[in-house]
């Protein structure tokens, strides 16, 4: 997922988070984190260890949040700072998270304005550990990040991947700044419109092979179903994406189950969809595949100048998994159209059983495959549109997913 620091938005806008900052050399990155949660609408409080003021310098966090950075449990701020700063955080993410910061909130300690805060707040609390691979895995750091995870504390990583100071690699690195964003996003949405939830989301084309080095694809990229699935997660979602091949990686928090062709999809899906609250059904499927599949690569010495190419439909997944869809269940859907966009849109919305579909025009070229933004029109089962204006995906993700969110409680209100 990529970080969004471009302008305030619903979960992190207005919220108060402690960016707590240990003394690990990761700590260069989280100048980042605090420059795009504020970015995004926060109001970061930035607090560090002494051991973190030697990675980093407070006025580099200073400059990003332009808010004092805090570093003294006894400053001019006032002797209590802790209570305050513990009392009025919505969430607090301490990164990096060092092998001690670790021990020291697992045992409670209250020696420095970092671990006093932990200790003064009702608020999430998610640590990213980051450390070298050989700390990390000692059995006394393994066991205090079990014990944090006890206590109730997230654990946020770390990832395994390369490491400072020539060390090869392993798990120990810290989370990528636009992870940590999400993370504290997710912990901000956690009592978010889709708590509790089961999403599953379709993305991506699918790729119907021709022979073991071609196939029969399309141009999706799958930016608009990922952002759809990183969207319902935010909002406090348990999400499955189910996705054709795509460059994007998957998405923080969200199980994604990466497949080739309509058939892997659809077997894919059946199961996460008959316990889904919400499916979205994004997907850019290829409507045929090859009939014969060539067991070797067609060569062109033994075709000559042309190729005939027998196709076959694919499963239609929309309607082949509308009967093991629970009842009072949101299906959302989405249609690209050349010519006729409504009245073709509204005939799938009946065909396919959706409550909700998302229309875009094929021929807008700031819309549908392999653009950033979208230009959509939201189709309703009880007869009413909604025009959208040109929006980034993202936006049309927190829209649509806004809308199944609402028609997903007013099924559960009628069933009450
Ligand atoms: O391709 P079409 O315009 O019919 O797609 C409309 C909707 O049906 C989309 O939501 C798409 O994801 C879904 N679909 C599907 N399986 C297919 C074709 C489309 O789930 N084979």
């Amino acid at each position: 997922m990529a970080s969004r620091p471009d302008g305030p938005r619903s979960p992190w806008d207005g919220r108060r988070v402690v960016l707590g900052v240990s003394g690990g050399i990761a700590a260069y990155k989280v100048v980042q984190v605090a420059r795009d949660l504020t970015l995004l609408g926060c109001v970061v409080d930035v607090v560090m260890t002494r051991a973190a003021t030697e990675f980093v310098r407070p006025l580099s966090f200073e400059g990003v949040t332009g808010r004092p950075c805090l570093t003294d449990p006894f400053s001019a701020e006032g002797a209590a700072v802790h209570v305050r700063l513990g009392r009025d955080a919505d969430v607090v993410c301490v990164a990096p998270a060092t092998a001690d910061l670790l021990a020291r909130a697992v045992h409670g300690r209250a020696d420095d304005l970092l671990t006093t805060t932990l200790l003064a707040t009702e608020a999430p609390v998610l640590l990213c550990p980051a450390m070298n691979h050989r700390m990390w895995a000692h059995p006394q750091v393994q066991d205090n990040a079990s014990r944090c995870r006890a206590l109730g504390y997230e654990l946020v990583g770390p990832d395994d991947g390369r490491l400072a100071a020539g060390e090869g690699s392993g798990p120990g690195r810290l989370v990528e700044p636009e992870t940590i964003v999400a993370h504290v996003g997710r912990a901000l949405g956690s009592s978010g419109p889709l708590a509790g939830r089961h999403v599953v989301v379709t993305a991506g084309p699918t790729r119907e092979a021709v022979d073991p080095v071609r196939f029969v694809g399309n141009r999706s990229s799958g930016r608009m179903g990922f952002a759809l699935a990183e969207s319902a997660w935010l909002a406090g979602a348990e999400v499955t994406l189910v996705t054709g091949p795509s460059a994007l990686p998957d998405p923080p928090g969200v199980h994604t189950v990466r497949v080739e062709s309509a058939i892997d999809m659809l077997d894919a899906v059946r199961d996460p969809v008959s316990r889904a609250d919400v499916t979205i059904y994004a997907a850019a499927v290829s409507d045929f595949r090859p009939v014969d599949v060539a067991a070797g690569k067609i060569k062109r010495a033994r075709t000559g100048p042309s190729l005939e190419l027998e196709l076959t439909a694919n499963p239609d997944i929309a309607r082949e998994t509308r009967s093991v869809r629970r009842p009072k269940s949101v299906a959302v859907g989405f249609a690209l159209e050349t010519d006729d966009l409504l009245a073709n849109a509204r005939r799938k919305l009946e065909s396919k059983g959706f409550d909700l579909l998302v229309a875009n025009d094929a021929t807008d070229p700031m819309a549908g495959f392999e653009v950033e933004t979208n230009r959509v029109t939201l189709l309703h089962n009880d007869g009413t549109d909604e025009a959208l204006p040109l929006l980034s995906k993202q936006d049309v993700a927190d829209r649509v997913v806004e809308r199944a969110a609402a028609l997903l409680a007013t099924a559960d209100g009628g069933k009450a």
